[in-house]
């Protein structure tokens, strides 16, 4: 069955569907033209105005759905004002309409002084988780008010997904659904990342995210976030990065009954993109080689930087 590209196509159980896509846009206060992202292999972080041309062209290549994070001015030890995000979303939502899907980063270390994902106590040493969940959950509230069709936590705070569930259905809410980074690993793939939106975590005691993020050597802590969260009422998981954590994706779609997305990170992306530039792989091959394993290991979502170019690869895809 393998001789020829025939029967391998007759062959071929695991196949991808553009609409199973969601592409990540990053949006900078304050910046006058586009900003190409550095390791980012033709990202960019938009201006405003840009955005909605990048949206308008997405739309034209078959891609509807979107993951909005926000690379706002102003740092704050406790931040109170995310009218640069809600704006932008209201933005968005006038300009195009049920035409396009948003999903809202909901995190605080775009706007935290210190990088943080939720806030520190006076000591500065810790995170406060109760009083980060509060914050979060007002901020998924605003997010939701603006247009957010999908409040999508990245913080890995403890209970937040209960708390932003119920906050939303108190206030006419409980149409927009939670797409929960449930099992987001401490990794050093999110580095063109935080590059990109100026969220590395300030050097000092509190200086990485492992006292939230979870830890690579403990993967039945994946599992048990995973079922956590759909029992606080997620109605997506995630599991971050998606190629190296590829058995967690196995192990979290055997055991949830919600969609499953696996979010190919930054630094992923950026590898298999110096791979494709120094001429050692084919860059379009690679990542539907890459996408095709994250399917067959259970991902229904795929989040991925070039989820621009899903559609024409697939159509032209040969096996
Ligand atoms: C922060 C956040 C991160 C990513 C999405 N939201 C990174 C981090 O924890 O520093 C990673 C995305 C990527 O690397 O592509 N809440
Ligand atoms: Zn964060």
């Amino acid at each position: 069955m393998r001789v020829s590209p025939q029967s391998r196509e007759l062959s071929a159980s695991v196949t991808l569907n553009h609409r199973a896509f969601i592409q990540p846009l990053f949006v900078e206060e304050g910046l006058q033209a586009p900003r190409l992202l550095e390791n980012m292999h033709g990202i960019c972080a938009d201006t405003r105005t840009s955005v909605l041309k990048q949206v308008e062209r997405d739309m034209e290549r078959g891609i509807h759905k979107f993951l909005v994070f926000p690379v706002p001015v102003k740092r704050e030890a406790y931040p109170r004002d995310f009218s640069f995000t809600t704006g932008l979303l209201r933005e968005l939502r006038r300009v195009f309409g049920s035409d396009i899907w948003m999903a809202a980063d909901c995190c605080l270390c775009a706007y935290t002084h210190n990088g943080h994902c939720g806030i520190t106590d006076a000591s500065g040493l810790k995170i406060d988780n109760a009083a980060s969940v509060g914050l979060l959950s007002a901020y998924a509230l605003e997010l939701a008010d603006a247009g957010a069709d999908t409040i999508a936590p990245s913080d890995m705070m403890d209970g937040r997904i209960a708390s932003i569930r119920q906050r939303l259905n108190e206030n006419g809410m409980d149409h927009v659904s939670i797409m929960s980074y449930s099992s987001k690993f401490s990794s050093q793939w999110y580095g063109p990342f935080r590059d990109a939106c100026h969220s590395s975590p300030a050097a000092g005691l509190l200086g990485d995210r492992r006292s939230y993020q979870l830890s690579p050597a403990n993967p039945e802590d994946a599992v048990l976030c995973a079922l956590r969260d759909e029992e606080e009422g997620a109605d997506m998981l995630m599991v971050k990065p998606a190629g190296w954590y590829m058995d967690m994706l196995w192990r979290i779609k055997e055991q949830v009954n919600v969609p499953v997305a696996a979010y190919h990170v930054s630094g992923e992306y950026a590898a298999l993109e110096y791979m494709a530039g120094l001429g050692l792989l084919k860059r379009e091959a690679a990542h539907l080689e890459l996408w095709t394993s994250l399917k067959r290991a259970g991902a229904d979502i795929i989040i991925s930087y070039a989820a621009r170019d899903a559609k024409s690869w697939i159509d032209h895809q040969t096996y």
